[in-house]
């Protein structure tokens, strides 16, 4: 049996999700391009549904799935709220088992969490299944030296001064209900022969000055470099891959931070 990917979003972080992350240059960049490439779409590692929600909206046709049930859940329950009533799969991305095919398949801010490079290709080759022919995979890359904040520790001089102690406070933010959560994050471990990252995470939930709970989680972060990616994506079988930049329709460039790689099948 393969190792489940190692990830956070699960508990106060799926609620921290739920609460803070409603907007972002993503939503319309990928809507764009659904729209222009077809549906249905499938929403790989949708979360709460950030970009799924507002497409189903629209009167889009867009799928989800995701490795956590606790942000499926706000999702459907966000969704309900509404009476919009998505089908959701809770699945890891390399073992998608869906029951139909998508015109466009895309994956924003996720692609590489687990840590496990055998299951990123597998979910790359999964990715090829279901999309139809002459459909497209839309998949987006925070490149490694994307913020200096983790760049600086690939040498080994700075890694040496890994962990990073936790900041005493964090970012702190009322929720609907008026509890507060307060998360942090440090970086732990970087193996830049693996270009893998171990990041950890923590949240509490307060009211009124009294700390409710308290959650401590890790998620391993692989990274991938353009031409990595590219050579990864054409040996699934990816044909014609354009490379975009930041969330924009510009031709990828080194001053871009994230890419998108639109890959035909
Ligand atoms: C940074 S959030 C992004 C959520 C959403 N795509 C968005 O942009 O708002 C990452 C999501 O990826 C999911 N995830 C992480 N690893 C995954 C995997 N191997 N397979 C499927 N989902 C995964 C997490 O559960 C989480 O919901």
């Amino acid at each position: 049996m393969s190792k489940r990917p190692q990830t956070w979003h699960y508990g106060l972080v799926a609620q921290w999700w739920a609460e803070f992350n409603e907007a972002g240059p993503e939503i319309p960049y990928f809507q764009k391009l659904i729209e222009c490439y077809g549906q249905p779409a499938l929403d790989v590692a949708c979360g709460t549904g950030r970009l799924l929600l507002p497409y189903l909206r629209a009167g889009l046709e867009v799928d989800g799935c995701d490795i956590s049930p606790d942000m499926l859940a706000l999702c459907r329950a966000k969704a309900e709220r509404e009476g919009l009533a998505p089908r959701l799969y809770a699945q890891a991305m390399h073992e998608l088992d869906l029951p139909r095919r998508y015109k466009t398949i895309f994956v924003c801010g996720a692609f590489g969490l687990g840590g496990d490079r055998q299951q990123d290709v597998e979910a790359l080759c999964r990715f090829y299944h279901y999309v139809e022919p002459g459909g497209v995979l839309v998949l987006d890359n925070h490149l490694p030296y994307k913020n200096a904040w983790a760049w600086q520790y690939w040498v080994a001089e700075k890694r040496r001064q890994l962990p990073q102690a936790w900041q005493p406070s964090g970012d702190r933010r009322r929720a609907a209900d008026g509890t507060e959560y307060e998360l942090r994050l440090r970086l732990v471990h970087i193996d830049p022969l693996e270009q893998l990252l171990t990041l950890q995470i923590r949240v509490e939930r307060w009211r009124a000055g009294q700390r409710l709970a308290a959650e401590e989680n890790t998620l391993k972060a692989r990274l991938y470099f353009k031409n990595e990616l590219l050579l990864m994506l054409q040996q699934v079988g990816f044909g014609d891959i354009a490379v975009q930049g930041d969330y924009t329709e510009a031709e990828a460039t080194a001053e871009h931070g994230v890419l998108v790689f639109i890959a035909r099948k």
